[in-house]
Parts: structure tokens; sequence; C-alpha cells
């Protein structure tokens, strides 16, 4: 079967085309991506240091027909006549409510238009079904990291479709935290790319920033208080008291390579946190596999740490064998081909009414 998906919960607007062929004997079909187009506005945004949900909103507008017609053109299908495509998939949240309208009622009017049944995909199954879009098996049950910029969850995977939410963040989401941090050191938007660049020269023992909720006992996360303390660290480099203000000229008086260490110790640290804890739902629930998706899973540091930690761990024999998949790198990112994959596996639920009633939800839960 051939998928449409559509994806703008935040600051892309994604169009991809999938084609699932059924396995024998498994539940993960055969995937290819026939094609897979992300238009990014991060030039919109820049200037603000962060998404503006009204200029996500008229900028998905205007860019979703001419990157579903790229989408088209490069799947190799007809720009003009209907196409041939089964299922029309979108996100309908969670994420940035008016950013999700704009295309939940584009792929509603396709849906009226080609009449093709619709179906409705949580944005976060979409970041973990990146995972199954590689060719490698995945068993279960599995242990999901899911970091993006608006969630940090970890996910206990049952199964295809049966999740359990051990935690999540209870603040600001790992990826906003590394936004944040950038803003602070006055890098560019998004900031996850700008810190892990310049901390790849960095020494991420420089700073002892705090590791939140280490030990807090259960899976949740926090973010905020780890985004202070470099705040607190950059006013004391400065001699600045801790109600000043940090201005544009104040923040060039700090020299590169402190700026690249302050940018080390803080990867460092949220790395360190978000393995510990991914670690300890491994081992209590046996899993079999440990994904990573979101993101922050683009970030060399946690895919490259993840994996020594897991091997080291089976090594001590404290871990039974696991895989451990990462979903490359311009699948991690927001992307509509994860948002189709996600749609084969609820395809059941999609209708042919369903234009009629679908809705954006902001603060939708996996479930
Ligand atoms: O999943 P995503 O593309 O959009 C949301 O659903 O939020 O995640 C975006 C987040 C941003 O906060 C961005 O700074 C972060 O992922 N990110 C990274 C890296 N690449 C993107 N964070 C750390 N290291 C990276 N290499
Ligand atoms: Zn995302």
């Amino acid at each position: 079967m051939k998928i449409l998906a559509i994806e703008t919960s935040c600051d892309d607007t994604c169009v991809a085309i999938l084609d699932a062929r059924p396995v024998r004997s498994s539940k993960i079909p055969r995937f290819h991506v026939l094609s897979n187009i992300v238009s990014s506005q991060t030039k919109i945004h820049k200037k603000y240091g962060g998404v503006v949900p009204s200029l996500a909103k008229r900028a998905h507008q205007e860019n979703l027909l001419p990157v579903l017609k790229g989408a088209l053109r490069e799947a190799g299908m007809s720009e003009v006549k209907k196409p041939k495509i089964d299922l029309i998939a979108v996100t309908h949240g969670p994420g940035l409510e008016p950013a999700l309208w704009a295309g939940v009622n584009f792929a509603r009017a396709l849906s009226y238009w080609w009449s093709t049944p619709l179906l409705g995909v949580d944005h976060m199954e979409g970041h973990i079904a990146a995972n199954f879009l590689q060719k490698e098996k995945v068993e279960f049950p599995s242990i999901a990291l899911a970091v993006s910029g608006g969630h940090t969850q970890l996910i206990l995977v049952k199964d295809i479709l049966k999740y359990k939410l051990l935690g999540e963040t209870v603040d600001d989401a790992a990826g906003e935290g590394f936004d944040k941090v950038a803003r602070l050191l006055g890098l560019g938007f998004p900031g996850g790319p700008e810190i892990a660049r310049i901390a790849k020269q960095g020494n991420p023992s420089a700073f002892a920033f705090p590791r939140p909720m280490l030990n807090s006992g259960d899976y949740n996360f926090s973010f905020s208080g780890l985004k202070t303390a470099v705040l607190y660290k950059i006013k004391k480099i400065l001699g600045l008291d801790l109600n000043a203000n940090i201005t544009e000229s104040k923040l060039s008086k700090i020299n590169l390579k402190t700026k690249r260490d302050i940018a080390a110790s803080f990867e460092h640290a949220v790395v360190d946190v978000l393995i510990s804890k991914t670690m300890r739902a491994a081992k209590e629930y046996n899993a079999k596999t440990v994904m990573l998706a979101g993101g922050v899973a683009a970030n060399e540091e946690l895919r490259k740490q993840l994996g020594q930690k897991i091997k080291q761990l089976e090594k001590m024999g404290e871990l039974k064998a696991i895989s451990y998949k990462l979903p490359a790198r311009q699948l991690a990112t927001d992307n509509a081909a994860m948002i189709a994959a996600a749609a084969y596996f609820r395809k059941n639920k999609a209708t042919l009414t369903r234009w009629r009633t679908l809705r954006a939800n902001g603060n939708l839960k996996i479930s």
C-alpha cells in the first residue's frame, strides 16, 4: 500500500510518500520511502530565537501545496491526475496547535477531494516508528528514549502499538534545553546542532553542571535547573550580579574556548542523565531493543555514548544482549516518512469520513 503523510507540528513543512509491503511472519512490513520532503522555516523563526506559532502556521499554509507537488514528483506520481494513494496520514498532535491545524486541514481537503481514507497520527508515535523504517529488526519489549524540542519521554514499547509511558520531563524538554542554552551563548537556532558543533572542541569536564533527577528513583527528567545553572555560571564568569541581564555586548566578552567548554559540559550533563535512566529502564524491563527517537536523537554524543554504555553493561553481565536502534539523522528530526510508518500500523482506524471530524490536539498524549 502507498501512504501519503503530512507533518506540520512545529516549524518544518513535511510531505512523504511511503510504500509498505507486508512480510510474511513479521508484523513489520518492508518499507520503501518513495519521497520525503522537508521544507524548513528556520530562516523565518531564527530572529525570534524560537518558533512563533502564528508565523509557522502561515508558512505551512504557503508551503504545503508546493511540498506536496515535490513529493508526488519525486515518487514518480502524477501531479495532475489523482495519484495512486491508499491512505492519507497527518500528524494531529502533540505540537503547536496553529501549526498542526494547517496540516490537518490540508489533509482533510485532500481526503475529501481524492476520496481517500484519512488517519490522524501521534507525532511521538511517529518518532518511534522512524526506527521501523530501517532494515534491521526491532524486538520487543523495547525501551524508546524519545527526545525532541517539545518532549522528553521514556517509553516501554511492549509490542507494535503497545506503549507504556514510564516517565517524562517535569519542565523543559531536552531539545528545549539545548535551544535555550544556545541562546544564552549567543548561538543560532535551532540550538541543538549549534551546541553540538562547538562542543566538539570543548572540554566536557570543564564545568561540573548538575545532573538533575539522576537519582530520583523514577523515570522522570528535569532540564530547567540545568539551564539555570549554565546561566549562573555565565554570569559568574562575567562578574555579573545574579539578577543582572546578559546583553550581547557582555556576552561577547566570553571567549570562544569558554563557550566551547560550557557547551561540552552542558551536553555531557544532558547525555549522562538520558543514558542513565534509559539503561535503568532497559534493565528493569529486560529490553531486547533500545531505540532512540526525536530530534535530539541526531546528537552525535548521545548516539555514540548510549551505544558504548550498552556494550559496557552487556560485557559486565548487567544487560542481556540488546540491539540498539538509531534512526538515520534525517529521520530523527521532524519528517513525514515517520508519520507514514506509524500510520501503517494504525491503518485499520483510517476512514473515508474522517475528513469531516479530524481535529488537531496540541496536547495529545501517546496511548
Ligand atoms: O523532533 P524535532 O525535529 O522537533 C520537535 O518535535 O520538537 O526536534 C527538534 C529539537 C530541537 O530542540 C533541536 O535543537 C534538537 O531537536 N536537535 C538537537 C540536534 N539536532 C536537533 N539537539 C542536540 N543535538 C543535535 N545534533
Ligand atoms: Zn518532533
